[in-house]
């Protein structure tokens, strides 16, 4: 026993304080995200059988927790009196706001709500070992630092997505999510609830969408990209029970999470038109959808369906208390619209401008149904086009533009954008991660990301509620990869819509996560951990390699063996004049710990010339800028937002190399990316121009292809200059994702042989 306190003090005093030039230094505590104000002061509280909780009815909830969590994690058992107490604190202005004092005697919590309160429980929750995360500590006392905390979230919104449509999930899973939220000081929770491949929420006066619509008869196997698309002959699906709902919304309102359900319209109801064709324009029998996508039968603009629709809403007001009630509006193509006699009438019976106009009058009219309730709309940023609902909130995903519009016509706006909050997107450029969806989305973006776009007003900012990550499940068909997908980056996220800006620091975020794994290990989360993986860049000193964490060892090898303990010892950029597989992996106490690095560079005559491009890559896809198009590395296949893709919207690009002497060009090679379902697409046509005056123009053949590859062989034409002038793609076809928009170009390496 005395060893075993004697441990606990020489890890609490470890945590406490180091000691620099004999000096007594405060370091910060570890809790995340991270507090506004914090000050660490000498000296300890202890936990034990004779601490108490004293509380009044108002922090019925947060007091609650803090027992359970104490009495539940631990063989402590607390008594009635004051030594912890909860104390309303009308001073403080945030409602979720609250200050937090450790002193030797006492625990004090001050917050103007029990909602303020449950927020520093969730601190305490992180000053106590993660052993109370699971039941296991078994010491009857515990050492808490003392420490003074003022803290309080930056923004109101502050939220995850889950899509249950590609793949269900179930509902204890759905509650441990919910709870991580909760750790995190997260507050709103977005399920997502109807999709085009599965209907998730019973809704009692239309039974075909508990026996129809929750079942797909079965499910492609592998990326949507892969050629020929295969599927696994099994039926899926199910749906949560009204039971279950509210037995799910009670269970996040002890934890202040409010739960905004989405009933998708008027696009990505394919399902609910499988059990009830007369909801489609055409009324002729569709099945739920067994691959992903976007899908051409939506919600008819007749009565019958806003009939419908407001039956179903009915049910779902009445299992969810939340002002907000998210209505989709997203990815709704007017295929049918446009040769529906009933929408055609609707069209002009309203007076409307064309479909467009349609999609607005369709919102509009259930959102005037949801305000007459008592309701709020939140929509996907399409709900822009046409009009926007009087009152309408808008969730920002194809970028930041409809953010700022929103935004600019005094509507609220919640940022999602895929660049930032994509967490179906990989998240490592290892290329043995499980199969995603594609973009490439790390840690360090997410923790990067600032929710107030540029462009706006400091009083047109104050629209800006909040971020939200999202989970889209088409790639996730279990549990453990939701999670795995999930974390860290919500962690990341939590940091980006509640800590300040002054607070906020990479490194030591990174520190603190590193902390954190074990408490997510104890609470048995499937995190992906890309702490201790290489990452390299090549600079004009030569090809760096770097790991997140302090204290490690990188070892590296140019043979294309695996590196090893008694591999090359990292010290410096590694000279590259030559093509050169570097394999390179991070070391510590003697063994490996993450994955092995592999980057090959191809060593080609553009290497270390000048490259010049009409225009710069937008900001969210800037690769590693102009440079990194001659750098001799490619770009990931699977992952178009990596550092070797620049990504470019709607502009056509002309891309300038100049060589300092005259050089013998053979062959010119690049790529480009064709993500259609992404909107990007691969341009048509490339010409090439030399400074001799020669030139030659190139179709790129039409294909579904993921990446176009494209090669031009010459006759050793000497040149010093090249301009490769590039045309955007155009506008997407009809029929696809993003139709009528610009679509994406994504370029990567240009080789010159
Ligand atoms: C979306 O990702 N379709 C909102
Ligand atoms: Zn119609």
């Amino acid at each position: 026993m005395l060893i075993k306190k004697i441990v606990v003090w020489f890890v609490f005093i470890s945590f406490l304080f180091s000691c620099k030039d004999g000096k007594i230094q405060q370091i910060k505590t570890q809790i995340i995200p991270v507090p506004s104000n914090q000050e660490i002061i000498k000296g300890s509280f202890e936990l034990n059988n004779t601490s108490g909780l004293s509380f009044d009815s108002e922090f019925k909830v947060s007091a609650a927790f803090l027992k359970a969590f104490i009495e539940d994690g631990s063989s402590i058992t607390l008594k009635e009196n004051n030594v912890i107490s909860f104390i309303k604190d009308s001073t403080i202005n945030h409602s979720e706001g609250y200050k937090l004092e450790v002193t030797p005697k006492s625990i004090e919590i001050r917050a103007k709500t029990d909602h303020g309160a449950f927020y520093a429980v969730q601190s305490v929750r992180q000053l106590l070992p993660t052993e109370f995360e699971n039941g296991t500590f078994s010491d009857k006392k515990v050492l808490i630092p003392c420490i003074t905390i003022k803290d309080e979230p930056q923004f109101t919104y502050r939220g995850m997505h889950l899509d249950v449509g590609r793949h269900l999930f179930s509902v204890d899973f759905i509650k441990k999510y919910i709870d991580a939220l909760a750790m995190l000081k997260m507050n709103t929770f977005h399920w997502h609830l109807t999709e085009d491949q599965g209907w998730r929420i019973e809704i009692k006066k239309y039974p075909k969408l508990q026996e129809i619509a929750a079942y797909r008869n079965e499910t492609l196997i592998g990326h949507y990209n892969t050629q020929p698309q295969l599927f696994d002959s099994k039926k899926y699906g199910g749906y949560y029970t009204q039971e279950e709902i509210k037995d799910v919304v009670a269970y996040a309102q002890e934890r202040f999470v409010t739960i905004i359900p989405e009933i998708e319209l008027p696009g990505h109801s394919q399902a609910a038109i499988a059990a009830y064709p007369e909801l489609g324009c055409t009324g002729e029998q569709v099945d739920v959808a067994t691959k992903w996508g976007v899908f051409d039968d939506i919600y008819c603009s007749k009565d019958a369906s806003f009939d419908f629709l407001e039956n179903v809403l009915d049910e779902v007001l009445e299992l969810f208390p939340s002002t907000y009630i998210h209505i989709g509006g997203d990815e709704a193509p007017k295929t049918r619209w446009k040769t529906c006699n009933d929408c055609q009438n609707r069209i002009a019976s309203e007076g409307l401008k064309g479909e467009h106009e349609l999609q607005n009058y369709f919102i509009t009219r259930i959102e005037q149904y949801l305000n007459s309730k008592g309701r709020q709309i939140i929509g996907w940023d399409e709900i822009l086009e046409g009009g926007l609902a009087p009152n309408a909130s808008v969730m920002s995903w194809r970028g930041t533009n409809g953010a700022i519009e929103a935004a600019k016509k005094g509507h609220q706006v919640i940022m999602t954008p895929t660049s930032h909050c994509y967490f179906d997107y990989y998240q490592s450029d290892n290329e043995n991660e499980p199969i995603a969806i594609g973009g490439y989305l790390p840690l360090e973006k997410v923790y990067e990301f600032n929710p107030i776009p540029e462009g706006l007003t400091s009083d047109e900012s104050k629209f800006i509620l909040g971020a939200q990550g999202n989970l889209w499940t088409e790639y996730m068909s279990t549990e453990a990869q939701v999670e795995y997908m999930a974390f860290p980056r919500m962690i990341a996220m939590s940091e980006v819509v509640w800590s300040s800006s002054e607070s906020k620091n990479y490194p030591d975020f990174i520190s603190r996560l590193e902390q954190f794994h074990k408490r997510l290990d104890t609470l048995q989360i499937n995190y992906a951990n890309h702490l201790y993986e290489v990452e390299g860049e090549l600079k004009s000193e030569g090809y760096q390699l770097k790991t997140l964490t302090k204290d490690k060892t990188i070892r590296y090898t140019l043979d294309s063996s695996e590196p090893k303990l008694h591999s090359e010892l990292y010290e410096k950029p590694i000279p590259i004049d030559k093509s050169t597989t570097i394999k390179a992996a991070v070391f510590n106490s003697g063994k490996q710990l993450g994955s092995t690095f592999v980057q090959s560079i191809n060593y080609h005559k553009a290497i270390d010339q000048n490259i010049s491009i009409n225009i710069e890559p937008n900001a969210a896809y800037s690769g590693s800028g102009a440079s990194g198009l001659i750098n001799g590395i490619s770009g990931s296949n699977s992952r178009y937002g990596d550092k070797e893709w620049l990504g470019f919207w709607g502009e056509d690009l002309v891309i300038t190399l100049n060589f300092e002497s005259e050089t013998s060009i053979n062959e010119i090679k690049t790529r480009f990316h064709n993500g259609n379902g992404q909107w990007i697409y691969a341009p048509k046509t490339i010409l090439v121009k030399f400074d001799n005056g020669e030139f030659s123009e190139y179709d790129l053949n039409a294909s579904d292809e993921l990446i176009k590859n494209w090669t031009m062989n010459f006759n050793s034409i000497a040149a010093k200059q090249i301009t490769l002038s590039i045309p955007n793609f155009g506008k997407i076809p009809e029929g696809n994702q993003g139709s009528g928009h610009k679509a994406w170009t994504f370029i990567d390496e240009i080789i010159i042989n």
